[in-house]
């Protein structure tokens, strides 16, 4: 019981528990701006008790945004960023950044840039997008050197480097999405290049004294997509790199499989309210392909966990549907160093100090998913809207 709400290191860090808020778009930075909304979101995350929340997707490049209201890490954000950690820190917690380059989940239309991938294809926003060239491979590159070096400057205490749901260094991996014949392409340690370049430019742009994290898609869950076993070998090569201090274990694709990362209920009539009337027949014909359904299991990801377990020796967060006190518990009994929470503590931002007050063993998050609509407009747990 103690171990789950004891100090425990993160690289250069010292967490206060093992829980660790994963990030869950915020929907409340309109046109990129940080506003109190979403200052107020993660102060009240941090006031309930877990060690770190970890800020939703900061884009390193305009066109690597994944719509237009979508914070990008430069000069202009830095000071509003700056009052987010403030409050974080002021409520006892730290505070993570997702990075990332949104590459073929970006919306070309609301960004007005072209969205880039490993090979041109057709997005499902149905814009075509481009293979990035080795000259935009330097320069994201750098994007990510500067983004994390901007993000330690208003007061991040980590910084965690989307390598998964296909973003750009997700869809490099992925030998369905990435086509090319260079060297950035084929084999798997051509395909993961791009990745282990951007670790090491993160871990360049922050020093030693910045928790550096990623975020790794176990599968994609999509046929002929990255798979357990490959990516088991890329986990190898990040740890023999040497420059991160953690991974967490995903899976899934926004691009055509995100219900692999949810399970449970597909919030298929929420979404669709939320496009334009235009798009709503099309969605109607094949949102029951996109939006396939998956029990809920409790700790779904853990079975393929446990095989980056036995194969690594770095520190590993488990990730996916922890809904219970006991599977903390579990999580760390199996050789895990933290886990990663996101819709239970939609659900209970609270729901660390309760469990570490002896409270109910069991969160309220019924896994409807219903959240997942409202990233557009100011992301929140409909249930406890309804219920309380
Ligand atoms: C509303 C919502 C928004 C999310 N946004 C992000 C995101 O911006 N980046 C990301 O890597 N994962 C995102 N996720 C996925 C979560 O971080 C997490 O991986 C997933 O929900 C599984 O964890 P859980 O079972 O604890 O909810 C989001 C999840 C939800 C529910």
């Amino acid at each position: 019981m103690s171990e789950v709400f004891e100090p425990a290191p993160l690289g250069p860090l010292v967490l206060r528990n093992r829980i660790i808020k994963s990030a869950t778009f915020e929907g409340a930075a309109p046109n990129g701006e940080v506003t109190d909304e979403l200052v107020a979101f993660h102060r009240q995350v941090a006031e309930g008790g877990c060690a770190m929340t970890t800020v939703a997707y900061l884009a390193v490049a305009p066109e690597g945004r994944t719509d237009r209201h979508c914070v990008v890490l430069s000069e202009d954000s830095r000071p509003g960023l700056n009052r987010l950690t403030d409050a974080v820190h002021e409520a006892g917690a730290l505070a993570a950044a997702q990075i990332g380059h949104a590459g073929p989940v970006a919306n070309a239309r609301s960004n007005r840039a072209t969205s880039l991938a490993p090979s041109r294809r057709l997005s499902p926003t149905g814009a075509i997008t481009q293979a990035v060239d080795e000259v935009g491979i330097a320069r994201i590159t750098d994007d990510y050197r500067r983004g994390a070096s901007v993000a330690k400057a208003a007061g991040f205490d980590a910084i965690e480097i989307h390598l998964g749901h296909n973003y750009l260094l997700s869809a490099f991996l992925s030998p369905r999405l990435n086509r090319r014949r260079d060297r950035w392409g084929g084999s798997l340690e051509n395909r993961a290049r791009f990745a282990r370049q951007v670790a090491a430019a993160v871990r360049e742009g922050v020093g030693s004294d910045v928790a550096v994290t990623a975020k790794v898609n176990m599968s994609d869950g999509v046929p002929g997509g990255f798979e357990v076993e490959e990516s088991i070998e890329f986990a190898r090569l990040l740890e023999a790199d040497g420059h991160l201090d953690a991974l967490t274990l995903t899976g899934g694709s926004s691009l055509s499989n995100p219900m692999y990362l949810f399970r449970g209920d597909a919030p298929r009539k929420e979404f669709a309210a939320t496009l334009p009337a235009a798009q709503r027949w099309g969605f109607a014909v094949v949102g029951g392909r996109f939006f396939k359904e998956y029990p809920f299991e409790e700790a779904y990801f853990l079975e393929p966990a446990r095989r980056f377990r036995a194969a690594l020796s770095m520190p590993l967060i488990l990730l996916g549907g922890i809904n219970r006190r006991s599977t903390v518990h579990q999580a760390l009994d199996e050789g895990f160093s933290f886990v990663a929470m996101a819709r239970a503590l939609l659900r209970q931002p609270d729901l660390v100090n309760s469990w570490a007050a002896g409270g109910a063993e069991q969160g309220a998050c019924i896994h409807c998913n219903r959240c997942m609509p409202t990233i557009y407009r100011g992301t929140r747990c409909v249930e406890r809207d309804s219920v309380g």
